[in-house]
């Protein structure tokens, strides 16, 4: 029996080994991880990390196929393949702090495999690397070697938190890059085996290493230029009468630019796009090429100008000043249907009105308090590191409480902003919210979720992005 093993029980570790073991019978797979309450998790009722269909699926084979561990020496030992899919977060401090990727994870997860290995490996980086990761984890590998043979491939994953079964199921496509040789192709042979029991074998794309890992960046900077193209524009439409959403419709019907990520936001968020543009910036900055540095960065500054236009827009509508009054925050995960925090746009928007001493009360239906506290808490990419790295009693944000339910957090409440576009925000019953809160009552849609007209006639102050504004937005511009 062929044995996989992954290092690292994340968001993309947990479900695509899963998902790996669902798909393969005839593979072992076991998830290990140094993270014994992340492990501990994975082997409850309680799954550590919220996904549709995720459960079910472990459910149905962990104990037959499917393992998690924390005893990561002996199932790295054991496997075939070692998946490695660590973190790979923005550096903190020295070289290359703010914008480089810190591979202080994959290197410790490298230098293990070569410690306990005793037979030849294919070692896959799972994880978002820098271009040419593979060469020094190569380096590593053979300088520790002890004689065993190790094969790198590159399989960069391009799942989305909340879609993360079906991308896995029905994938655009499988990208495995490998070395020009023999041995090279061989590995990649041995991989692409893997996913041919259920991905059309014209959908696994070979390549050679480097491009494979820069596809990853590239594909995430394209994702995340397009957002910023439609977040500029939404600011265009809201000076100028145009509708964003008319706009991105009329853009995306040419078959060439195509529908597809062009919701305006206030801004997007996760884990990934802003640390892979970052960490994409510093490569080009390395390499030599500034102006190339200097046109990805962009994607990132029109981001953080879109959430500070956001805040801008609630603190100047509401007389220039949101002290002491209470803004109702429905949704803090950086998208629907996950509970996943990182880098979401909430915690710029909540630490912006906190800034301007509102009182914030914020729900999500994903996100615990515990949670939120700490993202309030924290310094900017401190989320991405263990635990232990992280302030241990996080001061709790004595303007923030967090409640279970929308028309609690409403209660009394002088603006309501909506951050994530869950569901349910579009059926909650807004004529009662409208009628517990203070007056004038105000609603910001991040999202634009919601329906305006019907809000309007509620008798809602409404602001939409990139919507044609009131005239009470239009007396009183935002600047930033
Ligand atoms: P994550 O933080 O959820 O999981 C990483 C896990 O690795 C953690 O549980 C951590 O404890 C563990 N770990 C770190 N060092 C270890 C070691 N030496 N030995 C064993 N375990 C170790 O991260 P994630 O969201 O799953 O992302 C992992 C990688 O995949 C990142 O490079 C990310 O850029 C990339 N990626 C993420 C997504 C996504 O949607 N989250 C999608 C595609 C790619
Ligand atoms: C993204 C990519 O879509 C995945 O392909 C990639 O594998 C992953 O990053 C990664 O490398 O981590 P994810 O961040 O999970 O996936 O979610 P997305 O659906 O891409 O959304 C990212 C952010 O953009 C969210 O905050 C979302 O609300 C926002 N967004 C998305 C918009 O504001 N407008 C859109 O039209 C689409």
């Amino acid at each position: 029996m062929v044995k996989i093993c992954c290092i690292g029980a994340g968001y993309v570790g947990g479900p695509t080994m899963a998902v790996i073991a669902l798909k393969c019978p005839h593979i072992e797979v076991a998830v290990v991880d140094i993270s014994v309450p992340r492990i501990n998790a994975w082997n409850s009722d309680q799954l550590p990390i919220y996904e549709p269909g995720l459960e079910d699926i472990v459910k149905q084979c962990r104990g037959q196929n499917l393992f998690f561990s924390t005893d990561v020496e002996k199932h790295v030992r054991e496997a075939d393949i070692v998946f490695v899919s660590v973190n790979t977060p923005t550096k903190t401090t020295g070289l290359g702090a703010g914008k480089a990727a810190d591979l202080t994870y994959w290197e410790s997860a490298a230098r293990m495999i070569a410690d306990v290995s005793a037979s030849d490996k294919i070692v896959v980086e799972k994880s978002t690397v820098p271009v040419k990761t593979a060469e020094a984890i190569e380096k590593i590998l053979m300088h520790n070697s002890k004689g065993i043979k190790f094969q790198i491939l590159s399989n960069p994953e391009f799942l989305a938190e909340g879609t993360a079964i079906a991308d896995l199921f029905n994938p655009d496509r499988v990208l495995i890059g490998g070395r020009e040789t023999p041995e090279g192709f061989k590995a990649v042979q041995t991989l692409k085996e893997v996913y041919a029991n259920w991905v059309p074998e014209d959908q696994i794309i070979t390549t050679n290493l480097w491009s494979a890992e820069l596809s990853k960046l590239a594909a995430n900077a394209f994702l995340a230029q397009r957002i910023s193209s439609v977040n500029a524009m939404s600011a265009l439409c809201e000076s100028t009468g145009a509708d964003v959403t008319q706009v991105a419709y009329a853009v995306g019907t040419d078959s060439r630019i195509g529908p597809k990520f062009l919701n305006a936001s206030v801004g997007f968020g996760g884990s990934c796009f802003q640390k892979d543009i970052l960490n994409l910036v510093y490569i080009c900055q390395c390499n030599g090429l500034p102006e190339v540095a200097e046109y990805w960065k962009q994607v990132i500054k029109i981001n953080d100008y879109q959430k500070n236009r956001f805040v801008n827009r609630i603190v100047s509508s509401m007389f220039n000043t949101v002290s002491n009054k209470k803004v109702a925050i429905l949704g803090f995960a950086f998208k629907k249907d996950t509970g996943d925090t990182r880098e979401t746009p909430a915690i710029d928007v909540c630490k912006g009105l906190l800034g301007d001493k509102a009182q914030i009360s914020i729900y999500d239906p994903q996100v615990t308090e515990e949670q939120i506290q700490r993202d309030l808490a924290m310094k900017k990419f401190d989320w991405d590191h263990p635990l232990h790295l992280q302030p241990m009693s996080p001061t709790t944000v004595k303007q923030v409480s967090v409640k279970w339910d929308a028309y609690e957090a409403t209660k009394d409440a002088h603006a309501v902003c909506v951050l994530t576009e869950w569901d349910e925000f579009k059926s909650l019953d807004y004529q009662k919210i409208f009628d517990n809160m203070q007056k004038p009552a105000f609603i910001f849609d991040g999202r634009n979720v919601l329906n305006v007209d019907k809000l309007r006639e509620i008798g809602f102050i409404v602001y939409s992005i990139g919507k044609p504004l009131d005239a009470w937005l239009k007396d009183m511009p935002a600047f930033v």
